[in-house]
């Protein structure tokens, strides 16, 4: 990909496309901060260097404003003045044109733009308008193809953020694991992760499945799961005999009152869920992680937001105190790691949920991705 270093940015108007994309909780402010918080080497580079800086990405999918984006931003760069519009794109050409050098003006939610999503030629005009170059940092958006990077890109001098460079160095040797290598996939929406699976099943020896992923495969090999919310799509015959794919040989499950216990798996009856993969299936695969050479991780193993942590948190442990190089990553993965210190220099945790996916699946090529390369 084209870098930003070494580019002259002084005076001139950066697009800086970031990853804007976070949890707002019921009182309006930023639930997780680990988004931004990995954006910011590009935004104080671009400061330090005196270039103007206009941020723009995107929020939600309803048009949730950015505004407390901005705030939350703003504290974690006391430094760098920023400044936020929720004017459309076609009337923040004065605003820019007042921006001093070194400081930062982020735009509304890119998706309440009507031809963000469909990559509109005019959206993207008014937007190539505002800048003299573009800077696209918003690898967890790469596997989208809107106006405000892929189209973009495509009209302006445009170059990688460091955060781009580094998601796209750090994940891709999980793209040709070395031997002993170990992927574990949890989470849900089969339907998703099926092109993953199927993509590492040609590179890993084997995967250890949990979450929803787990349920499904269990399914699909005639086990009980009980009131287990399922996948609408049938697992593959492929997939669901695969005997690489390894599944908990125990559960955690809860009955609709709320009652927990754990069982073997087989042993689900038909008013419990699935919540956790079970103590025996833990320390297995706590085993194996401390054999493994290199671990790629996406998905929690547990349902994490009811508290069922047993699984994800006993594996992030032993990946603290193991060896292996890992890189971790995927949608609510990160929320669930953030407790866990990890040696930044081996494990790295990717921002990407979709893109993360996406870039596996697809041997390393995404649309925000491509389109920055020579
Ligand atoms: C994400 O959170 O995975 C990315 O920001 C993409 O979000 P989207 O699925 O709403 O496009």
């Amino acid at each position: 990909m084209r870098s930003l270093k070494g580019v002259e940015v002084k005076g001139k108007r950066v697009l800086l496309r970031t990853s804007l994309n976070v949890p707002i909780l019921p009182d309006g402010s930023v639930g997780d901060e680990f988004r931004l918080k990995r954006d910011l080497p590009t935004i104080e580079f671009l400061a330090n260097e005196g270039a103007k800086i206009i941020l723009v990405g995107y929020l939600g999918r309803k048009g949730e404003t950015l505004a407390p984006v901005a705030t939350a931003l703003q504290k974690l760069l006391p430094a760098i003045k920023i400044s936020f519009t929720s004017d459309p794109v076609q009337s923040v050409g004065a605003h820019i044109e007042q921006l001093p050098q070194g400081e930062c003006l982020m735009l509304e939610n890119m998706r309440r733009e009507n031809g963000e999503e469909s990559d509109d030629p005019a959206l993207v005009a008014e937007l190539a308008k505002l800048a003299d170059l573009f800077v696209d940092d918003a690898f967890a958006e790469a596997h989208r193809a809107y106006a405000s990077d892929w189209g973009v890109a495509k009209l302006l001098p445009s170059y990688a953020g460091f955060l781009m460079e580094e998601e796209v160095a750090r994940l891709s040797p999980a793209l040709t694991p070395p031997a002993g290598a170990l992927a574990i996939v949890g989470g849900a929406k089969f339907e998703t992760k099926q092109p993953l699976l199927e993509k590492l099943l040609g590179t890993y020896p084997e995967i250890l499945l949990g979450g929803a992923l787990a349920t499904d495969l269990l399914k699909a090999r005639g086990m009980p799961v009980g009131a287990s919310l399922t996948s609408k799509d049938p697992v593959p015959v492929s997939l669901a005999e695969d005997e690489r794919i390894i599944l908990p040989i125990d559960l955690v499950v809860e009955n609709a009152s709320g009652v927990s216990r754990t069982i073997h798996t087989g042993d689900v009856r038909t008013d419990e869920r699935i919540v956790d993969a079970g103590p025996a299936t833990i320390a297995a695969w706590v085993e194996k992680i401390k054999n493994a050479k290199f671990v790629l991780w996406n998905g929690p193993l547990g349902v994490y937001e009811k508290g069922y942590v047993a699984g994800t948190d006993a594996l992030a442990k032993a990946i603290t105190e193991s060896s292996c190089v890992a890189v971790l990553g995927g949608g609510d993965t990160a929320a669930a790691l953030a407790q866990f210190t990890f040696d930044p220099a081996r494990v790295f945790i990717s921002t990407g949920g979709g893109a993360m996916l996406e870039f596996l699946a697809q041997g390393g090529s995404l649309p925000g991705v491509d389109v920055l390369k020579n």
